[in-house]
């Protein structure tokens, strides 16, 4: 029965999908536009780049410097139009190629300003070479925001004034050059690495790794004077740092400890505040007999610890277990607090951890959830050596899945709908029978809104790095595509048994993320390389490629080309059909309301 619902609605989203990704007439727009702006004396543009045969998916791939995504769709990666004798500005309409990584104009003889705003018309782009051309003014200050540049060439041209010391924000870059221009000023630090040839031919350019900037002028004696106090000064620091850390180091190890549950303490007075809890699966609980289980919140019981706060293990006289989350200071009134609870209190799905209640004590804010026995997603794939039962891919499948329907349920069917903005292998829980339910729903909204969004893309130390989607960096508004683009590396890591931030089949300097690494191979047409060696040759591989695909269309970096929660989970219950994983389909799933990537303030924003 369900299968005669499921299936003309797969076929319809199999279309949806594959039309947004193999039709972009933007990107012909944009070379339509590049072919009129720029002056072409030898007519090499004009003998290839043929609109008029326009229709055919992917026609645009054998136009002279053009290369795409995939050879039958219409999707630019990279645009190398060097040494053409190309004359004229900058080019333009290069904003309508929205999915280019490369962009390469060496050896012609453009002229003029690069755009102010490059990197709000290319922001994707990883390699930019416009060498020797007649390029001048400033260099734009906003190509520190194209954080995905690993190489960016501008020598040979007639740049004038500094290199913007934003270009400290390019961490990524590999390969820089700006010789024989006319810059001067200091040279931001993290360009010293590279060699001062990369920087010859400049009158006024200064600082490692070419001379100094001010010792320069002076005389050597004075800088060898300066020089010597400096490192006087330095040692002498440095002497006293580590002599008051020596001082420090013995006891200052057990105020720590004590620092750590000295919040449990300041609660200790309030040990008769009821927990209040939705069901009734435990009789009367009160914030004292949480204390007790936890053994007033211990180091030892934390299980986990990440941006909403810190879970705890506790322990009934029964013998059962709980997990009690210590809320990171939340922003919000005790009343408000109280409603959303009510509001994630109701929130139930067999995919979800149930919230089974709540405590407010003073300033604090305690979350009791049902325990998850089997621990994270995250903690089962990346086992240490000694346990080798590797997760199968049936298993893998179906954990996928059943994450995907919970997720799906949160954005589609929940009312009110909730965003995630956490997604992460690691708040993916398993029951003891492996079953996935995503944890710590509800819980971005409760902390500081502005705060929550900064410290999703700069901080690190969450786990969330390697999971934030691209376009966070510039809008910082959380969406559903934001949340699918974050399950999509999760699906990766099911996939390829890799870790988001580090990639252990990559080559050494590779230092980029899972999804960059799996991009690089869908570049070379090495994608099935990607998938876990443990997985192939068991009769599942074409199962593992769609997975991947799937797993590919959520990470695309343009957040409306990403399918919603509601196509990937249909998409993978097609995959694993054939498995019977659930028996009854518990989830009337209504279809998305809307698809795009809009900004649903209805979701985030506190009432
Ligand atoms: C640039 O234009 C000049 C004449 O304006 C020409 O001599 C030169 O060959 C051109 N350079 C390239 C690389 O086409
Ligand atoms: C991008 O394409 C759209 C639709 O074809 C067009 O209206 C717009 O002018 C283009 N933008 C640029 C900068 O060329
Ligand atoms: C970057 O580009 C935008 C759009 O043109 C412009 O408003 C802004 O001033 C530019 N500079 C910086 C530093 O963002
Ligand atoms: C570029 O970065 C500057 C700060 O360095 C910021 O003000 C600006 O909004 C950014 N522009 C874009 C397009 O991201």
């Amino acid at each position: 029965m369900t299968d005669h619902y499921y299936a003309p609605l797969r076929l319809v989203l199999l279309l949806i999908l594959s039309a947004t990704c193999f039709g972009s007439e933007l990107d012909v727009q944009c070379l339509k536009t590049i072919f009129q702006s720029v002056t072409d004396p030898n007519g090499i543009l004009k003998s290839s780049w043929s609109f008029v045969n326009n229709g055919t998916p992917g026609y645009i791939c054998k136009f002279t410097g053009v290369e795409c995504w995939h050879p039958d769709e219409n999707r630019v990666l990279s645009l190398r139009l060097g040494n053409l004798g190309l004359q004229g500005p900058f080019p333009a309409g290069l904003q309508n190629c929205t999915s280019m990584t490369g962009l390469d104009l060496s050896s012609n003889n453009f002229t003029g300003l690069i755009p102010q705003d490059i990197s709000q018309q290319i922001p994707y782009l990883t390699s930019l070479d416009l060498s020797y051309n007649r390029f001048s003014g400033q260099i734009p200050v906003n190509i520190s925001n194209m954080t995905y540049l690993n190489t960016l060439n501008l020598q040979h041209n007639q740049f004038t004034g500094q290199i913007p010391l934003q270009f400290n924000l390019l961490g990524r870059l590999t390969s820089f050059n700006v010789a024989e221009n006319r810059l001067s000023g200091p040279i931001p630090n993290n360009l010293n690495k590279f060699p001062s040839s990369n920087f010859a031919g400049n009158q006024g350019l200064c600082g490692l790794p070419l001379d100094g900037c001010q010792a320069s002028a002076k005389s050597k004696n004075n800088a060898a004077i300066i020089g010597a106090v400096v490192g006087v000064v330095v040692v002498i620091i440095i002497g006293v740092i580590i002599v008051f850390f020596c001082l420090r180091k013995l006891p200052a190890k057990k105020p720590k400890d004590e620092e750590e549950n000295k919040w449990a303490k300041s609660i200790k007075g309030t040990k008769t505040i009821k927990v209040s809890m939705f069901e009734n699966p435990v009789s009367k609980m009160k914030l004292s007999d949480l204390m007790k289980a936890t053994n007033e919140f211990c180091k030892e019981n934390i299980i986990g610890t990440g941006r909403t706060g810190t879970m705890y293990r506790a322990v009934l006289p029964d013998g059962s277990f709980l997990a009690v989350k210590r809320l990171q200071d939340s922003q919000h009134s005790e009343t408000q607090f109280m409603s959303e609870m009510k509001t994630l209190g109701q929130v139930r799905h067999r995919n979800l951890v149930p919230l089974l209640g709540f405590c407010i004590a003073k300033r604090e804010r305690l979350l009791v959830y049902k325990h998850m026995p089997k621990g994270s997603l995250y903690d089962q794939l990346n086992q240490e050596e000694g346990k080798d039962c590797k997760m199968d891919w049936t298993l893998r499948l179906r954990i996928g899945i059943g994450a995907a329907k919970g997720l799906a349920y949160l954005h589609h069917t929940c009312n009110p709908r909730v965003l995630h903005r956490n997604i992460s292998s690691k708040c993916i829980l398993l029951d003891e029978d492996y079953e996935p339910k995503i944890s710590d729903f509800g819980l971005a909204r409760l902390m500081n809104p502005i705060d929550t969004h900064l410290s999703t893309f700069v901080n690190g130390e969450f786990g969330d790095l390697g999971y934030v989607a691209p376009e966070y960096a510039r809008t910082l508004v959380a969406t559903p595509k934001g949340d699918v683009y974050s399950f999509g590396v999760v699906l990766l890591e099911l996939i390829t048994g890799e870790r988001p931030t580090h990639v252990s089949t990559a080559p050494e300097n590779f230092r980029g993320s899972l999804v960059e690494w799996i991009t690089y191979l869908s570049n070379n047409a090495l994608l099935q390389d990607a998938v876990d060696k443990s997985l192939i040759g068991k009769g599942s591989d074409g199962e593992l490629m769609q997975f991947l695909k799937v797993a590919c269309s959520c990470t695309i970096s343009t957040p409306k080309e990403r399918p919603t929660m509601f196509e990937v989970y249909q998409l993978l219950r097609a995959i694993g059909e054939k498995y019977h994983f659930s028996a009854e389909d518990d989830l009337m799933m209504l279809p998305p309301l809307s698809t795009d990537g809009e900004t649903l303030d209805e979701l985030i924003v506190a009432q």
